[in-house]
This record gives structure tokens, C-alpha cells and sequence, in this order.
């Protein structure tokens, strides 16, 4: 449903350097779990999941605006294992594609009934000012040393969480739920959402290329502040911390020398293990809080406990 439906957007042929990056990045799938996470929700909810199909394809271009500046921003060359919109074109073509996608996605998020309308708007507006904001912050921490990880779990939750607690809400709204309802789906969103970012970083480090569609490593060259990194930071010592230090500052490190020794050292400060526990954790609180929300269908909360327990081991 979700699929016919982007891939039944037409868009205008010209300027061809504006559409067919659009139509291209539309086209190379992905999870699609943002949309999904809307119709599952609405229809869990008793909902008219038809109604809730263009707001939520609304979503799937939204997210997608946000990766081709995310890959503009985190000079990252593949993505759903295909050049990403700025290496194919340029950075120029990827801000405005990107900038298209944003209004394209506002367009279908209006077409929703006029008593949701205001609700759908305000949740959406104020979600993609927090991912901004969460963005900025992923920016800023890549020259920072001294980020905390309560830091981290708010940069998350703003880049990433907020969007995936948008799409359970935007699901609620359509069906009518009421305000608490709205509520407890946006948090099983949220934690789901930051079980979901500390996998992608996990997935960065030790994906392998072929199924994650990304350049693995791109978190270690940028210095990203993972929740893997702020660990090694914390608990590194002696020689660990000297090297870590070292490799931080070497602007001019190359990748198949500073990938796989960053690597090593997350191995050896057993942090791909503390991160399984994290993402367990949030994991578990999207499933408590999902136990919580009133008035879902026995069907619709098995299918969304079951979608949060597969993305546990995700490899994608
Ligand atoms: C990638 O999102 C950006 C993050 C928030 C980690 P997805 O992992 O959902 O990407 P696609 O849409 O499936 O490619
Ligand atoms: C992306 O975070 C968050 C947004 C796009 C808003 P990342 O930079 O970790 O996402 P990937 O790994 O490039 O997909
Ligand atoms: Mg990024
Ligand atoms: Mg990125
Ligand atoms: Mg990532």
C-alpha cells in the first residue's frame, strides 16, 4: 500500500536537475517505517487507515528531504546502497531536491480532514523544528569532546525519535483518538526511536555494507559523538585513551587505518555489548509503553509489538 503509493507520485519533468533526484531517491525503498508506523497505528486504533495513507507518504518524503541534507552535512557517499543525491549531482542539487521534498511533504500532510487538520499540522511543524534543532546538535558535538550522554539521548531523541513518536501520533489523530491516546503513542514512538538511532549507530560501526546500504565507518571519520564514542571517551584508559585522543585529532587519518583501530578499541571497552543493552532497554520501555495505550485493537498492538521486536535486530 505504502509502496503503490510513492511509487504513484508523478512528478513534473522540469527542471530535470530539481525532479529526478527526487523521483531517484523515492524510488530506492528503504524501511519505509515511518509511514508504516502511522498506518499500523491508525488502524490499531479503529482508524480509516485510507485516510491516513497520503499524510503518511507526507512523512516517507519528509524523512527522505532530511537524508539528502543529512548526507550533505555528514559527507556520506552511499545510501540504500546507491550514490546519495550530492555524489550522484552536487551539493546544490541535493539543498533544493531536499527543499522540494520538504514542501512536497507539506502538501501531502494538508490532505487530511478539516477537523484534524490544525492537530496534524502543529505535531508536524513542531516535530521539524526539533529535528533541526536535533541536527544542529549532531553538527556541533562532531568538534566537541566533552559530550555527556544524557547530551546524546536529547540530540537523539530531537534528529531522530521525535519523527518516528510523529508517525505513531499522526496515525492517532487521523483516527480520532483522544489526547492521551495521542500521547502514549508518541512515547512508544520516541522510545522505539531511541532504541532505533544507538542500532544505526551500532549498524555504522559493524554493519556490513551489502544490507545496511551505507558506508560503514562514516560516524568514526566524522567524529561523531555515538553513543559508542562518548562511552570509549568515558571508560577509556592508559593507552586506549591516548590512541583514542590521537585518532580524534587526525584530521588527515585515513579511513581503512582509523576504522578499523576505532573499532578494535570499541571491541575491547566491550561497548557493542553495552550498547545491546541500551538498545534493550529502549526497546523495552517502547513495549511498556505500548501496553499502556487505551483502546487498541488485540491485532494492532500485537503487529506494532512485533514490528518494535524485529527492529531490535535489524541489520538494515
Ligand atoms: C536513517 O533512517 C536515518 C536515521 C534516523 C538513522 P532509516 O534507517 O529509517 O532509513 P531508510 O529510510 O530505511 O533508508
Ligand atoms: C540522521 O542521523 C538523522 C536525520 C537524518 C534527521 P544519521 O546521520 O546517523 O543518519 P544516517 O546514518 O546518515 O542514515
Ligand atoms: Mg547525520
Ligand atoms: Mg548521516
Ligand atoms: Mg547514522
Amino acid at each position: 500500500m505504502i509502496a503503490e503509493a510513492i511509487a504513484g507520485i508523478n512528478y513534473p519533468e522540469r527542471p530535470a536537475q530539481l525532479y529526478e533526484p527526487i523521483a531517484y531517491t523515492m524510488s530506492l525503498g528503504g524501511k519505509r517505517l515511518r509511514p508504516l508506523l502511522t498506518l499500523i497505528t491508525c488502524d490499531a486504533l479503529g482508524g480509516d487507515v485510507k485516510a491516513a495513507l497520503t499524510p503518511a507518504v507526507g512523512l516517507e518524503l519528509f524523512h527522505n528531504f532530511t537524508l539528502l541534507h543529512d548526507d550533505v552535512m555528514d559527507r556520506a557517499d552511499v545510501r540504500r546502497g546507491k550514490p546519495t543525491v550530492h555524489r550522484r549531482w552536487n551539493d546544490n542539487v541535493a539543498i533544493l531536491s531536499g527543499d522540494t521534498m520538504l514542501t512536497l511533504a507539506t502538501q501531502h500532510m494538508c490532505q487530511v480532514s478539516k477537523t484534524v487538520l490544525p492537530a496534524v499540522i502543529s505535531l508536524f511543524n513542531r516535530t521539524a523544528i526539533e529535528i533541526y534543532e536535533g541536527q544542529q546538535w549532531d553538527m556541533d558535538f562532531e568538534t566537541r569532546n566533552d559530550v555527556t550522554e544524557p547530551e546524546y539521548m536529547e540530540m537523539i531523541r530531537l534528529k531522530t525519535s521525535v519523527l518516528l513518536g510523529c508517525a505513531c501520533q499522526l496515525g492517532a489523530i487521523v483516527a480520532g483518538a483522544d489526547e492521551e491516546v495521542q500521547r502514549a503513542v508518541y512515547d512508544v514512538g520516541v522510545n522505539l526511536g531511541l532504541a532505533f538511532q544507538l542500532q544505526d549507530d551500532v549498524l555504522d560501526v559493524w554493519g556490513d555494507a551489502a544490507t545496511f546500504g551505507k558506508e560503514p565507518g562514516g560516524d568514526i571519520m566524522n567524529n561523531k559523538k555515538t553513543f559508542l564514542l562518548i562511552n570509549a571517551q568515558r571508560l577509556a584508559t592508559d593507552d586506549d585513551a591516548l590512541e583514542l585522543r590521537r585518532w580524534l585529532a587526525d584530521e588527515y587519518a585515513m579511513r581503512d587505518m582509523k576504522v578499523p583501530a576505532v573499532r578494535s578499541l570499541y571491541e575491547r571497552l566491550g561497548l557493542r555489548e553495552h550498547s545491546h543493552k541500551a538498545i534493550a532497554h529502549y526497546s523495552t520501555l517502547a513495549l511498556e509503553a505500548l501496553d499502556r495505550v487505551d483502546g487498541m485493537s488485540d491485532d494492532g498492538r500485537q503487529m506494532l509489538h512485533d514490528l518494535i521486536v524485529e527492529l531490535i535486530d535489524r541489520q538494515a
